[in-house]
């Protein structure tokens, strides 16, 4: 299996690099062209789940950071 990455981007969107099947809430699956793309965090894109660039017309801030497993204990 290929190695997945997930990369928060800071006020935007996260960026998945890897094949991976994206499967939505009514489990239908999208079919991703490449194997990098964007999914939206801020809820306001036109193409949920992929980000469409609304993010950086409706004023999305999250500077927020993961915690660390070894820190939440
Ligand atoms: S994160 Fe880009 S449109 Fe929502």
């Amino acid at each position: 299996m290929d190695e997945v990455t997930i990369k928060v981007r800071e006020s935007g969107p996260y960026l998945v690099r890897g094949k991976v099947t994206l499967i939505d809430a009514d489990g239908n699956q999208h079919t991703v062209e490449g194997e990098n793309f964007v999914l939206c965090r801020c809820g306001g894109s036109q193409t949920k789940p992929f980000c469409d660039g609304s993010h950086r017309e409706n004023g999305f801030c999250a500077t927020e950071r993961a915690v660390l497993a070894s820190e939440s204990a």
